[in-house]
């Protein structure tokens, strides 16, 4: 098991990635703005300040860095601010880490980079989405996304494999309180997104469980020197976040796309996660259904009872 700094430790996705990664008997420094006082192992900096940076991951000496720290919204700030803070984070984080001497350096992409819900029309070759797939940004949110992937890969290519680099874009993630009626992101319950197909439409269903991400970074920091440098990986849950099948939702809630969602029977989703099951043999345990019963109600329908 290995010191692990944990970026953005006190986010939606960080909080979970924290204790996945301790109970897999990690050592676990999480870094954010400020440290959280119930958690004596976590520190504040502000990371855009490379120097800041340096200095604390110089002190800590982790054997891994997961990087999650961003502005996590498209849109919520300034474009340039997004794009300058995001890639500034990214760069100050992977020469940090490489030049406190560690081994295996992870960031966080976004499946956002593959351009859906772009104002100039989007249509994909084909769906399910999958890594292969030529990433498209259209805000400074995914292009800052696609920038840090491009990071790890340039930090790969001048280090060789001497440090192993990996990239993954998590579906909208879901924290574990936000199954009992937190609000998700975007400012609504998992039930509503449920119940309301032109929440979830946008994004084209994605979701996924922040402890099954978790797992995979611990999966993929295990597997990472038998596989290629620089990968990215998809992680998502194994079913969209629909109640109905996409191939029908599609069509009502985004005709653009309904030539290629034909394939998207049952509860089948609109991300492949077939590489991070095939390279690493990571597969997501939990659902909406498994999270919420598989008899969870229209919410119309319970009010009505
Ligand atoms: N939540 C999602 O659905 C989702 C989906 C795809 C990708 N991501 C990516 O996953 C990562 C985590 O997302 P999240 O939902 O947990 O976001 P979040 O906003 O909940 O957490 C991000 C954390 O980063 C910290 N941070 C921001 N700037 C910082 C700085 N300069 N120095 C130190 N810390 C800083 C924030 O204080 C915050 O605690 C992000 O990189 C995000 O882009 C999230």
């Amino acid at each position: 098991m290995s010191r692990v700094i944990v970026t953005g430790s006190a986010g939606r996705l960080g909080r979970s990635v924290v204790t996945v990664l301790r109970d897999c008997g990690h050592e676990v420094i999480g870094v954010d703005r400020e440290a959280d006082p119930g958690d004596p192992a976590s520190r504040g900096a502000d990371l855009t300040d490379a120097r800041a940076a340096s200095w604390l991951f110089s002190e800590v000496r982790p054997e891994a860095v997961i990087h999650l720290a961003a502005i996590a919204v498209p849109f919520s700030a300034p474009e340039d601010v997004i794009l300058r803070t995001n890639t500034a984070l990214a760069f100050a984080v992977m020469q940090a880490a490489v030049d406190a001497g560690a081994r295996t350096v992870i960031t966080a992409s976004s499946p956002t980079v593959f351009g859906y819900g772009s104002p100039a029309g989007w249509t994909p070759r084909r769906l399910p989405l999958d890594e292969s797939m030529e990433p498209e940004p259209w805000n400074a949110y995914a292009l800052s996304k696609l920038v840090a992937e491009r990071t790890a890969r340039m930090f790969a290519a001048q280090l060789g494999n001497q440090v192993r680099f990996a990239s993954f874009r998590p579906c909208y993630v879901i924290a574990p309180e936000e199954w009992h009626g937190a609000l998700t992101q975007q400012g609504h319950t998992v039930l509503e997104r449920l119940d309301r197909p032109e929440l979830a439409a946008p994004a084209l269903f994605n979701y996924v469980d922040a402890r099954d991400a978790g797992m995979f970074l611990h999966v993929l920091m295990s597997g990472i020197r038998d596989i290629p440098n620089g990968e990215t990986f998809l992680v998502g849950a194994a079913d969209a976040l629909a109640r109905r099948p996409l191939a029908e939702l599609i069509p009502d809630y985004l005709p653009q796309l309904t030539g290629v969602a034909a394939d998207l029977t049952g509860s089948r989703p609109a991300f492949s996660i077939a590489k991070a099951q095939r390279l690493l043999g990571w597969h997501p345990t939990r659902s909406w259904r498994s999270e919420l019963g598989v008899d969870a109600e229209p919410v119309l329908t319970r009010g009505a009872e």
